[in-house]
């Protein structure tokens, strides 16, 4: 039988390995030749609740037997309890679900700019930050201020400005130099490498947003649903956005994504002014009552911040004794190890080892296990980590 490389199918968005991953189980996932992997990437912070988890399966069971969609023409029980859910454990009062992350995005750009008064008071610009990813479609990627996202897709849409993360001073002459109807802001930049915001920054920004009654929007996609060892990231800086937008853990591995928000911005919301064909998918939003009633426990929130503390001490005990780690950065399960040169070698290593790791820019790799993860789980990690870089 002819034998053909599986990348000829696909439109090369990604630099895909072989052989296939075929199931996974709690912390585990296996791929076809029987290969079994240790995940520490979640599918990028997808699977809070690692593979195949019971309680998640049963409801997939469950609501699949029962309702896959009938368009938000309608109200479907799913939806209503996971809206009412994300309300009930967060500063939101309104929400609006999508599919992915760049579609909230999108949603919470267009509700800031319809807030603003838009074109007709020439109040439509968004603020962001360098090194911020907010996702692949126009509105998104023209607020991810990073060059190498936009080449060759040009030109970005209008009305996107962009500061120093972390810079009060750049950001300040920023939004005095233009109109503003929204800042959008990663409270704890994934993408780049694990960069945290400072309180003082997002304390500055909520207070220009409040001043200029302009939306701040906390992109919360990667940082959110318990990642950093609190429900939400902006906990930890005691500073409240207007909208937060979700995706990633929310469908528990099915798309969905969600903007939460506050009545006031909800209000200027009419419809037919924005929508979707799936977001909201039954299925995908009876998963997500599961993935939020976990991990917005007390007790479950403990545990992704001792495993956190522990996965970060390990890893700088590693740092101590090797140059090629520059530093260990980010909190929670959110981790980020530094290293001097681009980590793709070492990632793959650890990959061939039976650790599955991501890459994240400015040399990063990222170790996001699921929020399930132990202790025992850990440790596993660091002796591989610890032995690919000796070798
Ligand atoms: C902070 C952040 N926002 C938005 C996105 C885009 O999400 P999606 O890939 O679901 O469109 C991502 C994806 O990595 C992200 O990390």
């Amino acid at each position: 039988m002819k034998k053909t490389d599986t990348n000829e199918y696909f439109v090369p968005t990604y630099a895909r390995t072989n052989p296939p991953m075929v199931k996974g189980k709690g912390m585990y996932v296996w791929d076809a030749s029987g290969k079994k992997y240790l995940d520490f990437s979640s599918g990028i912070a997808v699977n809070a609740l690692g593979h195949a988890h019971p309680e998640m399966i049963k409801t997939l069971k469950d609501q699949g037997t029962k309702l896959l969609h009938v368009s938000n023409l309608y109200h479907v029980q799913p939806q209503i309890d996971l809206a009412k859910q994300l309300i009930a454990n967060s500063f939101g009062e309104k929400v609006f679900f999508c599919n992915s992350g760049t579609e909230a995005n999108e949603a919470a750009i267009k509700f800031s700019r319809k807030c603003a008064g838009g074109m007709s008071k020439k109040k439509y610009n968004v603020l962001s930050f360098h090194e911020g990813f907010h996702g692949r479609t126009y509105g998104a990627l023209s607020a991810t201020a990073q060059e190498k996202f936009h080449a060759g897709f040009g030109p970005m849409m209008k009305g996107f400005y962009y500061a120093k993360f972390n810079d009060i001073a750049d950001a300040k002459a920023m939004l005095r130099k233009h109109d503003f109807a929204g800042i959008i802001v990663e409270p704890l930049q994934g993408e780049s490498g694990i960069n945290a915001a400072t309180t003082a920054f997002l304390k500055f920004l909520r207070t220009w947003a409040t001043k200029h009654k302009i939306a701040l929007i906390f992109d919360e996609v990667q940082c959110g649903m318990g990642r950093t060892g609190t429900l939400w990231n902006y906990e930890q800086h005691g500073v409240v956005p207007d909208i937060m937008t979700l995706a990633k853990p929310l469908g528990g591995g099915l798309p969905l994504g969600a903007v939460v928000c506050s009545k006031k911005i909800a209000e200027v919301i009419k419809p037919g002014d924005h929508g979707t064909t799936f977001g909201g998918n039954p299925l995908a939003c009876a998963l997500g009552t599961v993935v939020l009633k976990t991990v917005a426990q007390k007790s479950f929130l403990r545990s992704v911040n001792a495993n956190g503390k522990y996965l970060k001490a390990q890893l700088e005990k590693i740092a101590k004794k090797n140059d090629s780690i520059t530093a260990v950065l980010g909190v929670g399960l959110m981790v980020g190890v530094r290293m001097k040169d681009d980590p793709k070698d070492v990632i793959t290593s650890c990959k061939e080892s039976g650790l599955l790791l991501v890459k994240a820019a400015n040399n990063t790799a990222r170790f996001m296990p699921p929020l399930i993860v132990q202790k025992k789980d850990i440790d596993k990690a660091i002796e591989i980590f610890s032995q690919v870089l000796t070798s």
